[in-house]
């Protein structure tokens, strides 16, 4: 052969692969290039969907979701574009401004309640009633998550999962060397000697924590272990004095909580605060339930290598956090949007996602033997519990603002420790916007 012939072969051979890759990451997980894409994806039978569910855990959750689907439409090219951060504040705000300026993917990973208000009240989501009504998902979606899903009695999203937020994950092995049983740990005087214990055992930081996130996720906690009373007011926009005993209380709790962990938090995220926990180079990790899927990720078993208790004050309560997809409105893919959401709202989607995710169903018919011992633990409790809560960090809770709001005073609050300052930045913001807080939770 040729030099001639030999190099065009060879050219075509490198085409041919290229093809091959480019289809299957197209196909898959293609997350870049979307915007490029764009014209050609009105022509083509095609799903954009954007999410942050980056970790190893998260990950292999939303891609058991998108089997299922790709196994009901074989022929839809796939395209989710993960965005790295926990808790959505990288993604919420990338799709902001896209969605604002009509170029919304088909739909987006997004908090249940009031994370959603913005997109209501500007008109850009489309209701979803006849979803909820063809998949008959009121029968079998719990009550209290129903409402997080709607605006004026009309749905606007689909719920794919419940997490709990008030958790303290622990490694077995470190608990049981230290001689801690954290059956005990039930208050918080009690949690911190059992910190103390394990600092004069040489545990230089009993508790790991992540990023600035992570540090407000831990100070919701702590309101919500000052009692439902005062988490229903928090929520409402009602502790707005500077002398609230309970708010001064959680402060100093939230103090004394910081003093055992580790010292880098501001560059780690949540997930690599989990994974030390994992490894046993710390004991506790305050987390929802998300980071189940990371100890599963890991092939830790529940009972065995770790375990969890309700953060101390908690125990009859159950910290709300909701993911959801919605109908954005004039997007390029309508019927594979509502095809994606009947996926993610239904039994085997969510039989598939939330065994690995960590979380529990939204759904009341799960087949159980696909969850762990945690997850049945969880189901049980879920039915069990006095009370729900729903997360302000996580979304649902307060208005967008004040989530975002607490967070720059949570990361300020960790450079200064000015606790003055912490509650009269809070106390005046949550008066400030007043008339933002329209949902009346009653939680008691
Ligand atoms: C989401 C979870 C996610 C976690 C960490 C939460 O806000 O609801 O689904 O796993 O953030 O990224």
């Amino acid at each position: 052969m040729n030099k001639i012939i030999k190099k065009i072969i060879l050219i075509l051979l490198i085409t041919a692969a290229v093809s091959v890759v480019s289809i299957y990451a197209y196909r898959i997980v293609s997350n870049q290039n979307i915007e490029s894409k764009q014209s050609a994806e009105s022509e083509i039978d095609a799903l954009t969907f954007y999410h942050w569910w980056t970790s190893p855990g998260e990950s292999a959750a939303i891609n058991a979701l998108i089997d299922v689907f790709i196994k009901k439409y074989p022929d839809t090219a796939v395209m989710p574009t993960p965005v790295t951060g926990g808790g959505g504040f990288s993604m919420l705000g990338i799709i902001k401004p896209l969605v604002n300026a009509g170029e919304a993917p088909d739909a987006f990973q997004m908090h249940a309640a009031y994370e959603s208000k913005p997109y209501y009240d500007a008109g850009l989501l489309k209701q979803i009633d006849d979803i909820w009504e063809s998949e008959d998902l009121e029968s079998v979606i719990p009550k209290i998550v129903q409402d997080m899903n709607k605006f004026e009695g009309h749905y606007y999203s689909v719920p794919i999962d419940i997490h709990r937020s008030n958790l303290v994950w622990y490694n077995k092995l470190l608990l049981s060397q230290n001689n801690i049983n954290p059956d005990n740990l039930t208050t918080w005087d009690l949690f911190f000697n059992a910190c103390e214990t394990l600092k004069a055992s040489g545990v230089e930081y009993p508790i790991q924590m992540g990023e600035s996130w992570t540090a407000s996720h831990v100070f919701e906690q702590i309101v919500a272990s000052m009692g439902i009373d005062f988490y229903e007011d928090w929520v409402n926009g009602k502790i707005t004095s500077l002398d609230n005993p309970k708010l001064l209380e959680a402060l100093r709790i939230f103090n004394k909580y910081l003093s055992y962990v580790n010292s880098d938090y501001s560059e780690l995220s949540w997930n690599s605060a989990t994974a030390r926990v994992i490894e046993g180079e710390s004991a506790f990790n305050i987390m929802g339930d998300w980071a189940n899927g990371e100890f599963k990720a890991a092939k830790k078993i529940y009972g065995v290598d770790y375990g969890v208790f309700a953060v101390p004050g908690t125990e009859n309560m159950y910290g709300l956090v909701i993911d959801t997809f919605q109908h954005p409105k004039g997007i390029k893919h309508p019927v594979n949007a509502q095809r994606w959401l009947k996926n993610a709202a239904s039994k085997e989607g969510q039989d598939a996602f939330n065994p690995l995710k960590g979380s529990i169903s939204a759904r009341t018919d799960s087949d159980i033997s696909k969850y762990d011992a945690y997850q049945q633990f969880a189901t049980s409790d879920f039915l069990a519990v006095r009370y729900m809560f729903p997360s302000v960090v996580h979304g649902s809770g307060a208005p967008e603002s004040f989530k975002l709001n607490l967070n720059d005073i949570i990361v300020q609050f960790l450079d200064n420790r000015d606790d003055e300052e912490f509650i009269s930045s809070m106390t005046r913001y949550i008066q400030s916007i007043s008339s933002e807080y329209t949902i009346n939770w009653s939680l008691n």
